[in-house]
């Protein structure tokens, strides 16, 4: 296993006849941080495995999930835009990949079959927990409907967890209840528009999520909150978006956390929630315990 100097987050991996492939299926991909956190592991556990980018056109997803087989896949993560579209190429879903319509990790089993798993919920789950937060029995405000909002929500309702959605689009907020209800029947959860009564619901929240997009770009994007509605000590707020330089504790990367800390809440970026997805995949795919302190340190730096 050989290090670029300077860019030790590069790693040449040995390779030879045996070497068991995994990668990150999207378009584009090449922003993706998850083949330096799985090298990373890989490397540490001295396992034989490489995680390549796998950047595939929307026209050549079945294709491409179709030969994961023939080429020996042990498996792949899928990002944007396909983590729904790989749905109907696989033979077995997880109950909450078949909840929320949503792959975000496929396992080539040993007997051939392609399994598809939501690893976003669990690795949410696992990184709140991490920062002392234990969801039952709280009241969350989660906004935001897309696919990682669908995989928090689930993984929060549950946990037992009483949930208010807020969406710019109240359809897709609607959409997403009824997915949550229709799995989990006794779920506490609720749909609202957004940024309409987000200061009726922020008083009753002890944990905000924000799950929009909204973040990524700190220089143009709109903030996924109403700055009038203040935050409050006590309060938990967790941003799934990360920004890697961080690694998640030096500074609060979005000004939506930094809004939430400047007010005395805790504030918590997605950058353990990539982790922590990340080892569950790792998991999935290799049977080993994944080495997460590792992983932190391979996305943490970069
Ligand atoms: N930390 C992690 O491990 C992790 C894992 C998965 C995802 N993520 C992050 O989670 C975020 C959401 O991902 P996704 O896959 O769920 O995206 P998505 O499916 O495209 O959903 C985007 C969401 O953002 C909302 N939104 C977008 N622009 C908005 C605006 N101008 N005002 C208000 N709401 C707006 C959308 O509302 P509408 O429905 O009204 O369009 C929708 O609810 C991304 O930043 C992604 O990087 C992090």
């Amino acid at each position: 296993m050989g290090v670029i100097p300077g860019r030790p987050e590069l790693f040449f991996p040995r390779i030879d006849g045996s070497t068991r492939l995994v990668g990150v299926m999207g378009w584009p991909v090449s922003h993706s941080r998850s083949p330096a956190m799985h090298n990373a592991a890989f490397a540490a556990l001295g396992l034989n495995y490489v995680y390549v980018p796998l950047p595939v056109p929307p026209s050549e997803v079945a294709t491409s999930v179709r030969a994961l087989r023939g080429l020996g896949f042990a498996g792949v993560n899928v990002t944007v835009p396909h983590k729904a579209a790989v749905l109907p190429l696989l033979d077995v879903l997880t109950p909450i990949a078949a909840a929320i319509a949503s792959v975000n990790t496929i396992v080539v089993r040993a007997d051939g079959t392609l399994l598809g798993d939501s690893t976003d919920g669990a690795g949410f789950l696992e990184d709140l927990r991490a920062h002392g937060c234990e969801p039952a029995g709280r009241s969350i405000l989660l906004l935001g409907a897309g696919g990682a909002a669908k995989a928090v929500a689930y993984a929060l309702a549950g946990c037992g967890a009483t949930l208010a959605v807020a969406n710019r689009t109240r359809e897709r907020a609607d959409e997403l209840c009824r997915l949550v209800l229709a799995a989990l029947p006794s779920a506490r959860i609720t749909a609202h528009p957004f940024p309409d009564g987000l200061a009726r619901l922020a008083v009753r929240a002890d944990l905000v999520v924000n799950a929009t997009s909204l973040g990524l770009h700190v220089d143009r994007d709109p903030l996924p909150w109403d700055p009038a509605v203040s935050f409050r000590p006590g309060q938990i707020v967790y941003d799934l978006v990360y920004s890697p330089g961080t690694g998640g504790k030096a500074s609060l990367p979005t000004p939506f956390l930094r809004l939430a800390g400047e007010a005395g809440a805790q504030a918590i970026d997605g950058l353990g929630m990539l982790v922590y997805q990340g080892a569950r995949a790792f998991e999935l795919w290799t049977g080993q315990q994944a080495p997460v302190e590792v992983m932190r340190a391979a996305v943490g730096r970069n």
